[in-house]
């Protein structure tokens, strides 16, 4: 059995970090990366919401998954180089690497730690296949390092699952997107294998991102002890309200935490006022119509696109090669 490999690429540095966050917090409309809420507490949190009877993304992906197996065993390249965005643990690619017939494996994440136990257990499932685990923050664009010596002749399947382009407007993600085209090389028949949460009613979205049981306000509050970690803030969350709206002009339920009154925020060297209802906002969810999302992938540069939805079409899986 090959051991499998792993290679961390350096991490910004705190400085760098917080001079980003207090920017954001800064500006007129204070604003933060979504990354942010990812902290290990924020990453068991959204790990919870995947479960919520509201929020049905993650299962909705999995059957239309399970429903096109075979369709998508016919277009995709076999033996290819599976490059997984945002691995975590693993579990969506884990399911796809059989059926799928892949010839290699690499999981990226922000931080090789995330994966090394994931990668380990699936290496003992697919003895012969080979792995490797990336930490990089791909935030901002995927740049795959010569270190890990890809072979240029093996086709590239990019696996980018679970919608988080939505997390893009749509400006940033046709940036992000035309990244990974690029990192699929040049072997014929190398693609991009895209999941994409799709246009809905605004009930049933706003209800998605603030759930019954308040698990996505935990979440995105969850997000000021962060910062405070980050920057050395004195956010408290019993100030914050968790607020999360569809905006129809712009096609994306967009998050927000909400000053319950007017309060000061101070941290070293500076401090912001907040007055009462202003917001700080944490994500935006875009969600996109099929056409719609097809146009965005051809103007990042691809060019045959399929598509697979669930039965109720809410959900889409892109198959784009490069
Ligand atoms: C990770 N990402 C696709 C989730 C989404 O649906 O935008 C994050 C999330 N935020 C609140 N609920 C889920």
């Amino acid at each position: 059995m090959p051991n499998a490999q792993f290679i961390q690429i350096s991490q910004p540095n705190a400085a760098a970090v917080a001079q980003e966050l207090l920017q954001g917090l800064c500006a007129p409309q204070a604003m933060t990366s979504p990354k942010y809420l990812y902290d290990a507490l924020g990453s068991r949190l959204f790990e919870a919401i995947t479960e919520l009877p509201e929020y049905d993304v993650t299962r909705t992906e999995a059957r239309a998954m399970q429903l096109h197996s075979s369709d998508m065993a016919m277009h995709l390249p076999k033996n290819a180089c599976w490059i997984d965005l945002g691995a975590g643990n693993c579990e969506k690619a884990g399911r796809l690497l059989g059926p799928m017939a892949a010839g290699r494996y690499v999981a990226v994440d922000i931080s090789v730690d995330f994966l090394r136990s994931a990668i380990e257990n699936l290496q003992r499932q697919h003895p012969d296949l080979p792995m490797m685990g990336l930490g990089t923050d791909f935030s901002c664009g995927l740049d795959l390092p010569d270190s890990l010596n890809l072979d240029p002749a093996q086709p590239r399947v990019l696996f980018y699952p679970g919608s988080s382009i939505g997390n893009f407007t749509p400006e940033q993600a046709v940036g992000f997107l035309r990244s990974l085209h690029s990192a699929c090389g040049t072997a014929a028949s190398s693609g991009l294998l895209i999941g994409v949460d799709l246009l809905k009613n605004a009930d049933e979205l706003e209800a998605a991102y603030d759930d019954a049981l308040g698990v996505t306000a935990a979440f995105n509050l969850n997000l000021l002890l962060h910062i405070n970690r980050l920057v050395g803030s004195d956010f408290k969350v019993r100030d914050w309200q968790h607020l999360s709206r569809f905006n129809a002009e712009q096609s994306r339920v967009e998050m927000h935490l909400r000053a319950r009154h007017a309060l000061r925020v101070q941290w070293p060297g500076g401090e912001r006022l907040f007055a009462a209802g202003q917001t700080i906002h944490t994500e935006n969810a875009c969600k996109w119509t099929v056409s719609g999302f097809d146009a965005l992938l051809q103007s990042a540069g691809f060019k045959s696109t399929r598509c697979w939805t669930d039965p109720a079409t809410r959900f889409a899986l892109f198959w784009a090669t490069a």
